[in-house]
């Protein structure tokens, strides 16, 4: 293993706790139902697929410029969360896993769907960690298609099949897969029981990489 690629949301913060409370009070204001289990779907997927699962519920139709709407409100929500959080957002079992990672000489990566990607990394300080960020901002189809690890594995300069991909979504599991990528599952994304490792824990990672 050369490389390991990180998804950011569910993996390296709880920053998805945040993406469901501010769909949740969207979804409530517009009166379509929302739950937990709907919420894993959304793991992975951008911002406006994530608001059109969330429609499929709904029994009015909306106008393109109305989803835009219902997106930003949905980012302002997101945003006023992020805003208030600091490195102690960050557990010390992550910070210690990526440190000796890096010890290792194994290259790290984040591979992250999210726009917001820039602002999570400057305000728990994880940046550092990383020799390379694939995130929203650079690709133009989102998990489960693998064009985030892919972009992420060429800022590494390694070849997918010298790369781990870690997830918490199905979808970035599937996205893995897709590109030829070792995978490893943590949390929700473990039952779909298609990723080549299942994590308890991040730190798990540690031994993996013994191998
Ligand atoms: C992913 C999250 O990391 O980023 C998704 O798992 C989210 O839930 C997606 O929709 C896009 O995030 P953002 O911050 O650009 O709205
Ligand atoms: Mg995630």
């Amino acid at each position: 293993m050369k490389g390991i690629i990180f998804d950011l949301d569910g993996v390296l913060c709880f920053t998805d706790r945040y993406h469901y409370a501010a769909w949740k009070k969207l979804a409530d204001r517009l009166g379509i139902y929302f739950d937990e289990k709907i919420n894993d779907r959304l793991r992975g997927v951008s911002r406006a697929e994530s608001l059109e699962i969330i429609l499929e519920r709904s029994e009015k139709e909306y106008s393109p410029a109305q989803k835009a709407q219902f997106a930003e409100e949905k980012n302002e929500t997101y945003r006023a969360s992020l805003e208030k959080m600091s490195p102690a957002d960050v557990t010390d079992e992550v910070r210690e896993t990526l440190s000796k990672l890096r010890e290792r000489n194994i290259k790290l990566a984040v591979g992250s769907s999210s726009k917001n990607t820039p602002l999570i990394l400057e305000k728990t300080n994880l940046r550092g960690y990383f020799d390379a960020v694939s995130d929203g901002n650079n690709i133009t189809h989102s998990k489960p298609d693998p064009e985030v690890f892919f972009t992420a594995a060429e800022f590494l300069s390694l070849a997918p099949s010298d790369c781990l991909v870690v997830e918490d979504a199905v979808a970035g599991i599937e996205a893995g897969i897709a590109g030829g990528f070792r995978t490893a599952a943590i949390g929700d994304a473990v039952r779909c029981g298609k990723a080549t490792y299942a994590l308890k824990g991040i730190s798990d990672l540690l031994s993996i990489c013994d191998d």
